[in-house]
């Protein structure tokens, strides 16, 4: 077994938020609520979440940019927020980021040189003499030429410009890449090839990648593990393979009598295997349908959910739109259950 390289214990983090730009008040919004999770050494972790689940702010706090309302974040076995000014300076050169939008991620007044010697200034990894050399190595890296050094962000397609942002945050020879929504603003063809080199690098550097996407399939072909997030509450941990695999382990006895219709409803095969929310989300999953050609159907499975107040209750936050839920599931959070070797699902129903 791997030691973590990135471990969050117990994370949680609250925004406070102003009722509206006229009114005086604020509202706490509960982005992450008791996070447990760890990235290993050489592994690629996928989170993902719908949209506000708190992937982000997750980010943010692994890489020291937000600290955790409570809780704590260790890097190679140290708590972050104890790092002085010569920790956080090396912990900064080892955990990088790649963010979701390379055009507004990259400084338009600086050509691609700058960009990419800027971090091995600011570290001080080599003398200036090799900034060219160095530079040069990286681009060639991510597949771009040296030819480009001059040139522009602007100048730049989104895939090229993707692989700048790569080469920037491979400058400082990272241990951990957090890696938010890097393909999303992309076009399937260069989402492919981001993909690719991604996995190419993480093999050839045995780097550690925190990948966030919303979007299973991608998730499902880059990660070695899988964490399902929901409304700041992480409902499902599981290997790569688990999303295909029919695990032994069963539905508990509930008194909804809403169970049987969820669970025996169209949801892919593997879908009674997973925590209520990671079925919905895998039946959202376009489906191809041969007689349509491409024509995709999402299943409808007639789930309600009901907003209010959800985010404060002290169970499940996912108990307010979940067909298994009962009175317990909004009363009391659920454990981790190891439902299969490194499967952990958080749900009373599903043991
Ligand atoms: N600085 C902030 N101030 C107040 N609320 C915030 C702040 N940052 C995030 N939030 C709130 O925290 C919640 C989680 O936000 P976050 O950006 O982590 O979501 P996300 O999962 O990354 O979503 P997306 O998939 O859309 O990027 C959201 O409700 C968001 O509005
Ligand atoms: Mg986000």
């Amino acid at each position: 077994m791997k030691d973590p390289i990135c471990e969050f214990k117990a994370v949680s983090k609250d925004y406070s938020v102003r009722h509206s730009f006229f009114a005086s008040g604020s509202y706490r919004i509960k982005a992450l609520d008791v996070v447990n999770l760890s990235v290993k050494e050489g592994e690629i972790l996928g989170l993902v979440g719908e949209s506000g689940c708190g992937k982000s702010t997750l980010a943010k706090i692994a890489l020291g940019l937000e600290p955790p309302t409570s809780g704590q974040v260790f890097f190679s076995g140290y708590d972050i927020a104890d790092f002085d000014k010569t920790r956080l300076q090396n912990f900064r050169r080892q955990a990088q980021m790649v963010f979701q939008d390379p055009f507004s991620s990259l400084n338009p007044k600086k050509t691609v040189f700058k960009i990419l010697s800027e971090p091995l200034k600011i570290h001080r990894l080599c003398h200036k003499n090799h900034y060219k050399e160095r530079v040069t190595r990286l681009l060639k890296e991510v597949g771009l030429d040296e030819q480009i050094l001059s040139r522009y962000p602007h100048e730049f397609s989104g895939g090229q410009r993707q692989r700048i942002g790569l080469a920037r945050a491979l400058a400082t020879t990272p241990k951990m890449i957090v890696a938010d929504e890097p393909t999303s603003a992309l076009d399937v063809s260069i989402q492919a090839q981001i993909i690719n080199l991604l996995l190419d690098l993480q093999e050839r550097h045995k780097l550690s990648f925190l990948f966030i996407s919303h979007d299973l399939p991608v998730i499902q072909f880059v990660s070695h593990r899988v964490a399902v997030l929901y409304k700041g509450q992480l409902m499902e941990l599981m290997p790569k393979n688990a999303f295909l695999q029919s695990p032994n382990h069963q539905i508990a006895k509930s008194p909804n009598s809403l169970i049987p219709q969820f669970l025996n409803s169209s949801i892919p095969q593997s879908s009674n295997h997973h925590h209520p929310y990671t079925s919905l989300l895998l039946s959202a999953v376009p489906v191809p349908d041969p007689k349509m050609g491409v024509e995709v159907k999402k299943k409808d499975h007639g789930l309600t959910y009901n907003y209010k107040n959800d985010r404060y209750q002290k169970g499940c936050a996912f108990a307010p739109r979940c067909s298994l839920a009962t009175d317990r599931c909004s009363a009391e959070r659920p454990f981790w259950t190891e439902v299969a070797k490194d499967h952990f699902i958080a749900c009373h129903y599903i043991t």
